[in-house]
This record gives C-alpha cells, structure tokens and sequence, in this order.
C-alpha cells in the first residue's frame, strides 16, 4: 500500500493555488438530481470523494464528462433510485442523494451511512426533517426507505444542531415542495452559500442564505443550469498552517479568505503576518530575536461556522506541538475527533486528551522528530503531513488514501513549495 515519505525541516516558500471545494462539490452535483438536463459545474475538485459520488450518480442513470475541473453531468435519465451500501460505505456523504431523489421521482432507498472514524453522524436530523415535509420514512436492513405519495408539502423544521448535511439535503428538497419551507437553527457554513445560488439559478426560490433560518417558496419544476464550486476553506487552512509550522513564507491563490474568518484570527494570536486580499493569502512566520520560529502558543474551541471549523483542527493541533507553550483545544462537533494524537505523540508531541479537550505542551525549539505514523481519517492525516513537514528527520505515513479523499495534488502543490514529499509503495 502506497506511504507518503517526508524529510522535514524545509521551510515552504513561493506561490500555491487552491482547487474547488469537496464540501461544496459534493452536494451541487447531487443537486443536479433535481431537474433534468446538462448541468455544468466548474472549478470540479479531483477527489477520490467526487470520482465516488460521480460513480453512485452513473449507477442512478446519468451520465457525465470529466475533464480538468469542468464537469457536465446530464440527469435526464433517472432509472432508479437507490444509493448501494457498496458506495455509501465508502463515502457518507452520499446520503445527499436521498433528498433530491425523493423530491424528484418521489423515492429513495440510501444505505445508512453506519459509524465514521471521528463520530457515530446519525441522519436522524435529515429523516425528522424529511417526515416534516410528509415523506414516510423506514429504516430496513440498513437501508433507509423515504417516500412520498404525490409531493413534498412546505413544513417548518427546526434542527438541534446546525447540521451541514442535513440543512443542503433538506434545503434540496423542499425547492420541488408545495408550499413554504423554513429551516431553523440551519447551518451557516459557505459551502450552503454555493448551493442555494446554485438552486436559484436552476429556478428555485430560497430567502435567508448565509443566515440561520432559510426560507423555501416550492416550485413546480427547476431546470439545469450553469454554476462554479467555491474556494476549499479547509484546503487553504490546511496549506497556511503547514507553511506556518515550516517557517516558511508563501502566497496562496485562488482562495476565500472571508470564508476563514476564526483560522486567520488564530493565527494572528500565535504571531503569523496575514496580508489578505479577496481571492489570495500571504503569510510570513514570526521569527525569535535569534531568527528561529517562534510560534505563540493559543486557544481553540470548534463551534458551527463562522466558529473555528473542526475540519481545521487536527492540523491547528499540529502547530500548537511546536508552540512556545501550552494550548487547550477544544472539539465540540464530534466526539472521537483526536485519533491523531497518538500518531503525534510518536513524533514527540506533549498532548493529553480529557474527553472533549486536549492539553497541548509545545515543544518550541525542540521541535518534533519523524517517525512512521498512520492516517486514520481525512484531517488527521493532514495534520500528520504538518507535522512530517515540520519535523527533523524523516516521517512516513501510511494510509494515505484518507488524504486523496480531500486533497488533489498534495504531492506536486508541497513540492511546488519546495517541500522534499514523495510516495512510496
Ligand atoms: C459536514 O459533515 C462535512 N462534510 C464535514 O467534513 C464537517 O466536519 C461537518 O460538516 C462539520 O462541519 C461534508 O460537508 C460532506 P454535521 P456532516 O451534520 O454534515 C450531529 C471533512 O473532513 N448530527 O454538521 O455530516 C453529528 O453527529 C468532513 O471534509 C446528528 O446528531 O456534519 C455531529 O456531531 C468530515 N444527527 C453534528 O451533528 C444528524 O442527523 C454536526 O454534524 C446530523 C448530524
């Protein structure tokens, strides 16, 4: 099985550009479900993700054409509606094919997603929701059957917690309702931006984008159209933290730096120069009088966006190790979201977790040592590539299909940078 091999030490410089974002990818090409036609999707991330999604949508009866990162998915040819086990295993996020499904053709039978590395994610919020807009709903043999009799009929729905995928799936749904749908307590993350312009411009009529209550008139019909994936948030915080913990000095292109409005404040407390403008990044690290890296240690607690994302906290985590003291980090979203603290602590981090909180001790000028270590889900692993990269020595990861899931051209964009990263079998 391939392994991602680092020699560490090399501060990253130059110029780095962003690709399109997984989490916003994922639920536009499933929105594409919702009227028939040639959709067309620019700025299509190359993921393991998306290529499994596109998979899980020829098996629903349409058809596409992939090439770089424009993608045309035609979906006037539905001939079932059932998402398999098979695909669902390997990607939940293909439960975001239930709520178009059902609005569309008025069934879905999608495999339970089942548990996930970093938490149990039920979709209990997407089921509640679904029976608010009338669909019955029947979980047999880890399938979940939704159905509906005629249409979606308008209904209020208040969720306990801002969930993502549930706040698109049953936004995508009531744009075919009868009637009005408001959404409470909906989840305000960019990547929900993206899609309701994307459904508005396939027809649909939605109030509230960017805020926490989302209101849908249900129209008759929508109709395919054309729309661009946003910036990767997660990418460019992965990348302005891994240059950060080299030392190093860089510009990212092609990025949203509104859209990381809790990273940047973080990074600025632990002494980076940030310099923005609308669609770049440049950081410079903070050097001691003597010229070596000085990284201030700081805070962070996960929360909804515009709250520190989750999805950026392993790799914080990593740059904290090599801090100048000690951090608290906080996970609130997920319960089991510290499986890489161990592989850390193999590189001679000092990190102790107390349920929801990890202790971090930066180790300074010490700093970190490579080590063989093991990826154990998408962020995890990337916040083990911080650390490769920061580290003295050499650092192999195993695993690493996790990494292809969420990041295209890891290798050639850190060696674009002047990182010394390859793979092994
Ligand atoms: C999305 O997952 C992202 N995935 C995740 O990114 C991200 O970590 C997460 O949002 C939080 O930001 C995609 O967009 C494809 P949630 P999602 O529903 O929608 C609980 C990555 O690395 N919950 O917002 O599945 C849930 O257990 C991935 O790219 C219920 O209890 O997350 C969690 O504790 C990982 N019942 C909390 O809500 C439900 O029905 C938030 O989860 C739904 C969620």
């Amino acid at each position: 099985m391939e392994k991602l091999v680092i020699e560490g030490g090399v501060p990253l410089r130059g110029e780095l550009k962003i690709s399109g974002a997984k989490n916003a990818a994922l639920p536009l090409i499933a929105a594409t479900l919702l009227a028939p036609g040639t959709h067309v999707l620019y700025n299509v991330p190359n993921l393991r993700d998306t290529r499994t999604l596109l998979k899980l949508m020829e098996e629903l009866g349409c058809s596409y054409e992939y090439n770089g990162s424009l993608l045309k998915v035609d979906t006037t040819i539905i001939n079932h509606s059932e998402a398999s086990y098979e695909l669902v295993k390997t990607m939940r996020a293909s439960v975001l094919v239930l709520g178009p499904l059902l609005a569309r053709t008025g069934a879905a039978k999608v495999s339970l997603p089942g548990g996930c590395a970093i938490g149990a994610r039920p979709i209990d919020f997407h089921i509640k929701g679904f029976e608010h807009l009338g669909a019955v709903c029947k979980l047999e043999s880890g399938y979940v059957e939704a159905s509906i009799s005629d249409r979606l009929v308008g209904n209020t729905v208040y969720f306990d917690i801002p969930s993502v995928t549930a706040t698109e799936n049953l936004l995508m749904a009531a744009t075919l309702a009868k009637g009005i749908t408001v959404i409470k307590n909906a989840a305000r993350e960019p990547e929900i931006g993206n899609l309701i312009d994307m459904l508005i411009s396939m027809g649909a009529e939605i109030e509230g984008k960017d805020s926490d209550t989302i209101t849908v008139h249900g129209v008759r019909h929508l109709h395919a159209a054309e729309n661009r994936i946003i910036p990767d948030r997660i990418e460019t915080g992965t990348y302005l933290i891994a240059i950060g913990a080299t030392g190093g000095e860089a510009t990212i292109n092609n990025c949203c730096p509104a859209h990381l409005p809790a990273l940047l404040e973080k990074l600025r407390e632990a002494g980076f120069t940030i310099l923005e403008d609308k669609h770049s990044l440049h950081i410079r690290s903070p050097r001691s009088a003597e010229g070596k890296l000085h990284v201030m240690h700081t805070n962070i607690t996960t929360r909804p966006y515009p709250g520190y994302p989750t999805d950026l906290q392993a790799q914080f985590m990593a740059l904290m190790a090599i801090s100048d003291g000690a951090s608290i980090i906080n996970e609130t979203i997920f319960e089991n979201r510290f499986m890489h603290v161990a592989e850390l602590c193999r590189m001679g981090a000092d990190i102790k977790v107390d349920g929801k909180t990890a202790f971090v001790s930066g180790k300074g000028d010490t700093g970190l040592l490579g080590a063989p270590v093991m990826a154990t889900d998408l962020r995890a692993s990337s916040s083990l590539v911080i650390a490769g990269l920061a580290a003295s020595g050499k650092t192999c990861i195993s695993r690493i299909y996790h990494l292809e899931r969420g990041y295209e051209n890891l290798v050639e964009k850190l060696t674009g940078l002047g990182a010394r990263v390859w793979k092994e079998r």
